[in-house]
């Protein structure tokens, strides 16, 4: 065996085994020793220097790897076992993460399908409402509806959501909730908000004055219809588009009756299972546009 096959057998065993290759190594200096090779001899005390240097090195690594591991864990919230939490959230299932995925069995929407948990912003329902990172440490929810123990008792806000938006008829049990508190507070959540704050005319009741304002300034703009069929199949698309997916949703193309007074009034105050969008998200312009859109299709 030349020094060369020797140097690759030796690294092997140490990528495989520290132990292995101390033992392997000093089977293979007897060997030279007694076949008299006195220059490979050599080269072999060598190559043993060699290697336990790089053990060392390798060793040391290691070490290094354990502590980035440990802070990553300080990082996380609250428990303490699992090495690197950030990425154990979002990789591996939990209660909590399969209950935010799952249908409702009356409308077959899920969570997912409406708040990003950082993962799913492919759904582009996300982009008009709020992210669930973080929301377990938020002081008040639902524009100022839940504070104090009540974000905890209802999960932040998503009893509601249960009820109304997925059409459940029974309310979330206590198992749900802690399994969605628990979610939320698995997840990384880079900006900390005690409040997310936005704008809404439907909080705490409809307002009717400020939406004869909105139907005002919307019924004065020109809508884009080419626009609108985009901003619709992002933020109407699950549940009125061609492919929807959610269930029980009125068809807006087949004698549909309404006008711009009446997208409008869905639209900022919401209805039943249908969500309200606040203007931050989708602004007059864009009501105008789908409105246009919603028209058009329609012959009007
Ligand atoms: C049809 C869309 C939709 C579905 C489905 C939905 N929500 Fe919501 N959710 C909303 C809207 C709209 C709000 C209020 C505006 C906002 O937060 O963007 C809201 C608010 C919240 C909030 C409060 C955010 C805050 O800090 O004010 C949380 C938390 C939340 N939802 C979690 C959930 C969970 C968990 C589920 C599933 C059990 C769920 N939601 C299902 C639309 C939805
Ligand atoms: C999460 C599902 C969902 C999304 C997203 C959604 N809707 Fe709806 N929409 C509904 C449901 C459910 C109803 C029926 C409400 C009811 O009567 O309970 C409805 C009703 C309506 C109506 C009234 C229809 C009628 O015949 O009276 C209009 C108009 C409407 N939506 C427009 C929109 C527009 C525009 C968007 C996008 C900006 C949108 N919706 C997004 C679920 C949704």
């Amino acid at each position: 065996m030349s020094s060369f096959e020797f140097y690759e057998l030796l690294i092997k065993r140490l990528k495989q085994n520290s132990t292995n290759t101390i033992l392997y190594i000093t089977l293979i200096k007897y060997n030279f020793m007694l076949n008299q090779k006195v220059n490979d001899l050599r080269s072999a005390i060598l190559l043993i220097c060699f290697i336990s240097m790089l053990s060392i090195i390798t060793s040391c690594g290691n070490k290094t790897e354990d502590n980035s591991a440990k802070t990553g864990e300080g990082k996380g919230k609250t428990e303490t076992k699992e090495p690197v939490k950030e990425n154990t959230s979002t990789t591996q299932t939990s209660p909590g993460k399969e209950f935010f995925y799952a249908k409702s069995k009356e409308n077959n929407i899920a969570c997912a399908d409406c708040h990003g948990d950082g993962t799913n912003l492919k759904n582009t329902l996300t982009k008009y409402f709020s992210n669930v990172q973080g929301a377990d440490k938020r002081k008040s929810v639902f524009h100022g509806k839940f504070s104090g123990a009540e974000v905890a008792s209802n999960a932040s806000g998503a009893s509601v959501c249960w009820e109304s938006y997925m059409k459940m008829k029974t309310p979330m049990t206590p198992e749900q909730i802690e399994s969605l508190n628990k979610y939320y507070s698995s997840l990384p959540n880079p900006n900390p908000v005690d409040e997310i704050k936005y704008e809404t005319i439907s909080l705490p009741q409809n307002d009717k004055a400020k939406l004869k304002e909105a139907q005002k300034k919307i019924m004065a703009l020109t809508g884009d219809a080419a626009n609108g069929e985009k901003k619709f199949e992002e933020a109407c698309g699950l549940c009125h588009g061609a492919n929807k997916t959610v269930k029980k949703v009125p068809d807006l193309f087949d004698e549909f009756e309404g006008n711009v007074k009446s997208i409008t009034y869905n639209v900022r105050f919401g209805d039943g299972a249908m969500p309200f969008f606040n203007e931050g998200v989708l602004s007059n312009q864009d009501v105008a546009d789908i409105t246009a859109y919603i028209l058009k299709k329609n012959g009007k």
